[in-house]
């Protein structure tokens, strides 16, 4: 939230991102779709779905490969401002583990996490300590 209680307008353009690429998630397997897209600080929006495979445990998450895309397109540690996700739940998703620790790599330091919905209005929004405290550095 903004300091008046009011999500900040680029958080609902995240979401929209998030929410129309996620028509696009390949999850054959699980049949849960999950659109991200992430915001640089210099203002580009790269966006993801998660990728499934018939070996399960190589699933990528939407948030990674959210992440990979900006990497691909020259985003570098401490360039991460956003993280936005949206699937069809009845509660807010939050990032798992991995992708928390992935976000950790290249979060500027007040990167927002913003999760919402397919059908519904809630949405959540956690800073990355949050999320991930005492995480691993090198
Ligand atoms: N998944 C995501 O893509 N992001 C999350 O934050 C939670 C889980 C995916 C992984 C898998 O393809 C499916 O959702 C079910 O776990």
């Amino acid at each position: 939230m903004g300091a008046d209680g009011i999500p900040p307008a680029g958080d609902a353009q995240l979401l929209a991102a998030a929410r129309a690429v996620r028509e696009r998630a390949y999850c054959p397997h699980s049949g849960f779709a999950v659109g991200a897209a992430v915001r640089t600080v210099a203002g580009d929006v790269f966006t993801g779905v998660n990728v499934e495979n018939a070996s399960y445990g190589l699933t990528i998450c939407a948030e990674r490969s959210a992440v990979a895309a900006a990497v691909a397109a020259g985003m570098r540690p401490g360039q991460l401002a956003a993280v936005a996700l949206v699937a069809d739940a009845d509660q807010p998703v939050t990032p798992c583990g991995a992708c928390r620790q992935v976000i950790a790599e290249f979060a500027a330091p007040d990167c927002r996490i913003v999760s919402g919905l397919v059908r519904g209005e809630a949405v959540r929004v956690w800073s990355l300590p949050e999320l991930l405290p005492e995480g691993f550095t090198l």
